[in-house]
């Protein structure tokens, strides 16, 4: 579980956060969603430290992520897979060689451990037996299942999820996203994923988060949404008519019943 109390974060004049209090669950995708700019990404960052934040904590557990000494952190950090924004493979790398790299970095592993480690994890993701490409020679889609891959090498305990979906086409974006939840029930990650993606909001929204104006305008999950008549999800959400529509329907229904 990791929790945050009244995080702010301000580049210049710009607040970008202006107190987030919030907890992500182990178990279960959490999901932070909001307009392009609205901090997303910056959240994201000061929850991986990545960001110092300009007041407020960080809690993985009981432990205060920004208490630490640097040792400490390294200790955190192992425990923790990204999935970046766009993919972030090393280009000049295979894919073997892309999910093999965080092993590089934090154990002793030896070479045959880390070979039958990144097969482990590539039969992950259903992807087995292309190690020897590069990221440039697979789909948009593989290349995020190997993003994946590189992210549960190191059998995290927190799981953090960029935009996991963005270029990729609906159907893909869903068995990304069943994938991702796939591996954070199986094994009780904390999973933290931003998105504007409203399949992934509908699809594996358990605990929602939606940030605005550096603030949470609303909290809840999927099934939450149809109902709410938060009007900064509302606006957000449904902002395409077809979907309008089907929340009209739904509330009628709800009323109806
Ligand atoms: N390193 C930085 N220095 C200064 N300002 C930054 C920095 N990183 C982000 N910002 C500002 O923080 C705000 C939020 O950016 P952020 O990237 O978190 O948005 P986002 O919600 O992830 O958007 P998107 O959906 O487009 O990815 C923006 O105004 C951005 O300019
Ligand atoms: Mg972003």
């Amino acid at each position: 579980m990791i929790r945050t109390e009244n995080i702010t974060k301000t580049f210049g004049s710009n607040e970008v956060l202006k107190g987030i209090t919030t907890e992500f669950y182990a178990g279960k995708p959490n999901l932070i969603i909001g307009s392009s700019g609205a901090g997303k990404t910056v959240l994201l960052k000061l929850l991986i430290g990545l960001f110092t934040p300009t007041s407020g904590k960080v809690f993985y557990g009981d432990t205060d992520l920004y208490a630490l000494n640097p040792k400490e952190l390294r200790v955190i950090r192992m425990k923790v897979g990204m999935l970046f924004q766009g993919n972030a493979l090393f280009d000049s790398m295979t894919v073997g060689e892309n999910i093999r790299f965080p092993m590089d970095m934090f154990t002793k592993m030896t070479a045959q451990e880390k070979r039958k480690r990144v097969d482990e994890c590539l039969e992950m993701v259903n992807m087995e037996g292309i190690n020897d490409r590069f990221p440039s020679e697979v789909s948009g889609g593989m290349q995020k299942r190997v993003g994946i891959a590189r992210a549960m090498v190191l059998e995290p305990e927190y799981l953090f999820c960029d935009e996991p979906n963005s270029g990729l086409d609906p159907q893909t974006s869903i068995l990304i996203d069943e994938l991702i939840c796939d591996l954070t029930n199986r094994n009780n990650i904390t999973t933290v994923i931003n998105t504007h993606d409203m399949n992934s909001v509908m699809g594996i929204g358990d605990n929602i988060i939606l940030l605005k104006n550096g603030l949470i305008a609303w909290h809840g999950n999927k099934s939450q949404v149809l109902e709410s008549d938060n009007q900064v999800l509302e606006d957000f959400i449904f902002a395409s008519p077809f979907l309008r529509r089907l929340r009209a329907d739904a509330l009628k229904q709800r009323s109806n019943g």
